[in-house]
């Protein structure tokens, strides 16, 4: 086997990733190109240059402009190293005032808790197939932990089969990936699959569905049973879809292109619809802080216009008494509550319909969920549902 030496130019790599990233070009993809293409970089110098990429996107708005980049970069990796040793020492206006832009409090509720959330690095979330969580922990071994077992300890609720996972092994490479055992999916996102709560044998359709990460959790939930359609409007979306669904062995799922038009892939009515819409993907800054700085208000605004046309145009799909489901990863109002509000004022033959929260089940349901991140250890995501009348 051919033998690793340490890699010594690590800085430099990472101010390429600095340097590459643009508002068209994500850290993370730029990243991604870098390290592949670096060679012979080792699994542990690969995460610490994405570790300093992205406590530089992190800490950003502490950061001297006028620096040199590297000079930034141990910079941001101080403060990442204050925070985890003292967070108390952050919370209050200054937290508030570096975290985010100053648009976000626009369209936000920017509290001390959510902008402290969102400066710890994030976690990395799976999502065991239905009643399989303790069973991956064991034989992930080390660093898998079943978040409901974990959970029953401590007094905190959270979902039934996600596993945290903090171990040291390329997932990708382990039997269990390539058995379809589990998906790497966010705990907020898993939380949407729960609220749709599809039963076996009924018919739904995905409409952006992408690559399918809820596709793949309502065929589970369904037990493989009733059909899923899936769009998007991205055919490589689509074909990524069918590599996990093959290894999932989800066979319950038709694919189809639709670019979000009034003209819809099928004339099927359906048990139920799930929007899972465009966004400008502000529940997830913690976990992708480069987006905070490259998003825009206008971005906001320009997608809260495309949601509203999607559930506008999928409307007619949904059958007597079945259900509509919105889900965004972005916390703006702009794309949560007023896009719901708007379709609930256009479409009278939708009631909104009141929602447990996943994460909470004691609450009263709520026709509005919105899952913050320091609630749930996840993503920010918001759901809204409507049920058709009768007629
Ligand atoms: C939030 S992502 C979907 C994530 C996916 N549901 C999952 O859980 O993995 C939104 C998707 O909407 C698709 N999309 C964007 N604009 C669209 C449009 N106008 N019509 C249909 N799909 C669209 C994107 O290609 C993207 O895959």
């Amino acid at each position: 086997m051919k033998q690793r030496t340490p890699h010594h130019h690590l800085p430099a790599l990472v101010a390429r990733v600095i340097a590459g990233a643009s508002r068209t070009k994500p850290a993370d993809d730029v990243l991604r190109a870098t390290l592949r293409t670096a060679g012979g970089l080792m699994a542990a110098e690969s995460r610490e240059v994405s570790r300093a990429v992205f406590a530089y996107y992190r800490w950003f708005g502490w950061l001297d402009q006028t620096l040199p980049v590297e000079e930034q970069v141990e910079g941001a990796l101080e403060m990442a190293r204050r925070f985890g040793d003292t967070p108390e020492r952050f919370f209050g206006d200054e937290l508030l005032a570096h975290a985010v832009p100053a648009w976000a409090r626009e369209e936000l509720d920017v509290t001390p808790e959510w902008a402290a959330a969102i400066q710890d690095e994030p976690v990395l979330w799976l999502r065991a197939r239905c009643g399989q969580g303790e069973k991956l922990s064991k034989r992930l071994g080390a660093g898998a932990v079943h978040a409901r077992t974990e959970a029953a300890t401590t007094g905190q609720f959270t979902l039934p089969d996600a596993l945290l996972y903090d171990g040291t092994r390329d997932l990708f490479q382990t039997a269990e990936f390539h058995e379809g055992a589990f998906e790497i999916q966010d705990i907020a996102s898993q939380a949407v699959g729960l609220v749709c709560d599809p039963k076996p044998g009924e018919t739904w359709w995905d409409t952006c569905a992408g690559e399918g990460g809820k596709t793949l959790h309502l065929s589970d939930l369904m037990q493989n049973k009733g059909l899923i359609w899936a769009s998007d409007r991205a055919a490589w979306r689509l074909k990524k879809l069918k590599l996990r669904a093959g290894r999932a062995k989800c066979f319950n799922y038709r694919a189809a292109l639709w670019d979000g038009g009034e003209r819809l892939p099928t004339r099927t009515k359906f048990d139920g619809v799930l929007v899972d819409a465009p966004c400008s993907g502000t529940g997830t800054w913690q976990r992708n802080p480069h987006a905070r700085w490259t998003t825009t208000l206008e971005d906001v605004r320009e997608l809260a216009e495309v949601q509203k046309r999607l559930l506008a145009n999928v409307a007619p799909a949904v059958k007597p008494c079945s259900r509509l489901i919105y889900s965004v990863c972005t916390l703006a109002r702009s794309e949560t509550s007023a896009v719901a509000e708007q379709f609930s004022k256009n479409h009278p033959e939708f009631a909104p319909l009141p929602l447990a929260n996943p994460f909470q089940p004691s609450t009263p349901p709520a026709p509005q969920l919105w899952l913050w991140p320091q609630d749930t250890g996840g993503n920010g995501m918001f759901v809204a549902a409507w049920r058709r009348a009768k007629v």
